[in-house]
């Protein structure tokens, strides 16, 4: 069966854009059935950034992992497992970080826009962030990748990776991976500015959903999202130029399961004023339950160790014979 790989920081605040853009997907390829699915915590990739300090990057990796189990991810279906705890991660990232080129890191936009101006002061791990990356999905031989748009780029120099080790050692081990950029919502936008992304760092806690919000904070985040004067179009074209009409639209659509064109041929016509209060209902009814549940389980953290321990060994056995392999192909003795 063919293996699905995804993950995401436990850097602390989930936002809507996480779960349209990630969580719903990887439960949607959890239920379909016709994969494998691995699903990650990656604290390794949450200390590039900035200092964390470690009581809370231990909290939000156990939060990440409720709000995994609280979105539908089942520790019986899908292997949960959090980054650091299958050693064999960072141990073909290393192989990875000699097979990348400087070059290829360096035109990273995630690198440039997160290092900014002063890249002397960034550390290595956020520069080689991608290599890391690379060693997650390949390290399981996964196939299929489901992310938002924002991790195309990545998922591009993963298969520029799994392509150059290939090639160098003259193998054909590591498969080539495909990006899963589905449905409505691969891109949330900011609830107060259509022109930028749904972001747990916008100052602005008006401009997203957390997924730690409850009914009341939606139901008012939704109200007072910046929208335009006019009526809703029936079709997708008069979504053209009007950044957040199309992202409240696109929301409603991943939220309802639908496509853009059939939530347009229901609600077209609608002005704002009557479309809010049926997208902040649907809203509520969909994330709500989410943080209640993530709530309880965070009453539990030894479960939740448990349940990624258990994960962690399955894991192991995917992981480690691959990891094996590698430093055969590379010339480890061992
Ligand atoms: P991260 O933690 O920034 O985000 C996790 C996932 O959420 C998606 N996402 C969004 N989707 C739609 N709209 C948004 N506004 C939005 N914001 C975030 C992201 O695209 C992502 O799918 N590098 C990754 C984590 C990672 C990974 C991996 C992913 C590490 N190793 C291996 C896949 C495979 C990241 O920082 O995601």
């Amino acid at each position: 069966t063919p293996r699905v790989f995804s993950g995401i920081q436990p850097s602390g605040g989930l936002t809507l854009g996480n779960y349209l853009g990630a969580m719903k997907r990887f439960v949607d390829m959890q239920d379909e059935g016709s994969f494998q699915t691995v699903y990650c915590m990656v604290d390794l990739h949450a200390i590039t950034a900035k200092f964390q300090d470690p009581a809370t990057l231990r909290h939000n990796t156990r939060e990440l992992a409720a709000g995994f189990i609280a979105a539908g991810i089942d520790p019986a279906k899908s292997i949960l497992i959090n980054q650091s705890q299958v050693p064999e991660h960072a141990q073909l990232a290393w192989i990875f970080n000699c097979v990348a080129r400087m070059g290829w890191m360096g035109r990273m936009t995630q690198w440039k826009d997160k290092a900014g101006k002063n890249a002397e002061a960034a550390s290595l791990g956020l520069f080689a962030y991608p290599a890391l990356m690379a060693a997650d999905i390949l390290i399981y031989h996964a196939t299929h990748v489901p992310v938002g748009e924002d991790q195309k780029q990545h998922l591009e120099l993963t298969r520029d990776i799994a392509t150059k080790f290939n090639h160098d050692y003259g193998v054909d081990f590591f498969p080539l991976t495909e990006p899963v950029i589905e449905g409505a919502a691969t891109r949330v936008m900011s609830l107060r500015d259509g022109s930028k992304k749904m972001s747990k760092s916008d100052p602005s806690d008006a401009s997203r959903i957390n997924l730690t919000d409850d009914a009341d904070a939606i139901a008012k985040k939704i109200r007072k999202a910046k929208t335009d004067p006019d009526a809703l179009p029936s079709e997708v074209e008069g979504l053209k130029d009007r950044p957040e009409a199309r992202n409240l639209v696109n929301i409603y659509a991943a939220l309802n399961d639908q496509t853009v064109e059939q939530v347009l041929a229901d609600v077209g016509g609608q002005q704002f004023g009557s479309f809010k209060p049926l997208l902040a209902e649907l809203a509520v009814a969909k994330m709500s339950p989410i943080s209640t549940r993530m709530a309880e389980l965070m009453a539990d953290t030894a479960e939740i160790d448990r349940i990624l321990a258990h994960g962690a060994t399955q894991a192991r056995e995917i992981t480690a014979p691959i990891l094996k392999k590698t430093y055969e192909i590379v010339g480890m003795v061992g």
